[in-house]
C-alpha cells in the first residue's frame, strides 16, 4: 500500500498534535532511501553540501546548478518525506532570481518547498503567490558567514531577540510554511515555536522546538575537524548507519536530543 507524503500541511497537525518532528539533510538518492527507511520527516538538500560534500570552508561557492544536481538525486527516489531545497547564495537578490531559481529547483529538481536565508518578507510573498512554498532560516545564517564574522550564535540580548521574533513573524504573515531557526538561545526558540502557528524546526537551538534538523554528516561522525558542539555523532555508539539514523530519529521523537549538553544558551 502506497505510504502518505508528508506535507507541510502533515506538518501542521505534527506540531498541533505536539509530535517532534524529524529532518536531517540529504544530497543523494542512497542516503534518501537510507532516511526514508528510518522514517525521517523532512529531508533538506542544504546549501552545507558545499561544505561536507565539495569541501568548502563555507556555503558561499554553492551554485543553483549544484543544488539542482542533487535536489534531483533525491527527488528521484524520494516516496514519503518532503523535500526541501536551499536557494543558495544570491540566487534570491532579486525577484526576478529568486522566481527562476525557485522555477529550476522545483521544476528540475523535484523539490517540494524551497528554504531561504534571512528576513526576505517580500520575496517569501513572491514566491508563495506563485505557488512555491518556503521554508524560512533565521538565526545565525550560513551565506551571510562573511557579514557576521563567523559562525555565532544570535538572538543573545533582547535587541537582538526581538529582531528575530519580529522578522519570524513577518515571514509567517509573507506565508512561510516552515521556520528553521538555527544558534539561537532556547528560550528564544521556546518561544518562537509557541507563538507562531507555522512548525519550527531547530538547529542548536534546544529542545523545545517543533522539530530538529542537522547536517546528516556531522550526526554521522563524517565532518573533518570538530563537528559544532550542539550537534551528536549517531555513531558512536557502535552499529550501522541505518542504526545511527534510526537513534536520531528516536532520540528526536522522544525529545532526548538534543540534550542539556546539546544546548550551549
Ligand atoms: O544547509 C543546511 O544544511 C542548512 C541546515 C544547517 C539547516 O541550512
Amino acid at each position: 500500500m502506497p505510504v502518505d507524503r508528508t506535507t507541510s500541511t502533515s506538518l501542521a497537525s505534527m506540531k498541533q498534535r505536539g509530535e517532534r518532528i524529524v529532518c536531517l539533510t540529504c544530497y543523494d538518492a542512497a542516503f534518501c532511501r537510507v532516511l526514508e527507511g528510518s522514517g525521517v520527516d523532512v529531508l533538506l538538500v542544504g546549501d552545507s553540501l558545499g561544505m561536507v560534500l565539495q569541501g568548502h570552508a563555507t556555503t558561499v561557492p554553492v551554485t543553483l546548478d549544484h543544488m539542482v544536481y542533487h535536489s534531483q538525486c533525491v527527488s528521484r527516489v524520494s516516496e514519503r518525506a518532503l523535500v526541501i531545497a536551499d536557494m543558495p547564495f544570491m540566487s534570491y537578490a532579486s525577484p526576478e532570481r529568486a522566481l527562476a531559481a525557485a522555477e529550476r529547483l522545483m521544476g528540475e529538481g523535484g523539490a517540494v518547498m524551497v528554504k531561504l536565508e534571512g528576513a526576505a518578507i517580500e520575496t517569501v510573498r513572491l514566491l508563495t503567490r506563485y505557488g512555491a512554498p518556503v521554508c524560512a532560516h533565521l538565526g545565525l545564517l550560513p551565506q551571510s558567514v562573511h557579514q557576521l564574522g563567523g559562525y555565532r550564535y544570535q538572538g543573545k540580548d533582547d535587541a537582538g531577540a526581538a529582531v528575530i521574533r519580529a522578522d519570524a513573524l513577518a515571514l509567517q504573515d509573507a506565508g512561510a510554511s516552515i521556520l528553521v531557526l538555527e544558534c539561537v538561545p532556547a528560550e528564544l526558540a521556546a518561544a518562537l515555536s509557541a507563538e507562531l502557528l507555522i512548525p519550527v524546526i531547530g538547529i542548536g537551538a534546544g529542545n523545545r522546538c517543533d522539530g530538529q534538523v542537522l547536517v546528516l554528516h556531522d550526526m554521522l561522525g563524517l565532518t573533518a575537524g570538530r563537528p559544532p558542539r550542539f550537534s551528536r555523532n549517531f555513531m558512536d555508539t557502535g552499529g550501522s548507519v541505518s542504526d545511527a539514523i534510526a537513534a536520531y530519529v528516536a532520540a528526536v521523537r522522544s525529545g532526548a536530543f538534543p540534550g542539556p549538553e546539546h544546548t550551549l544558551f
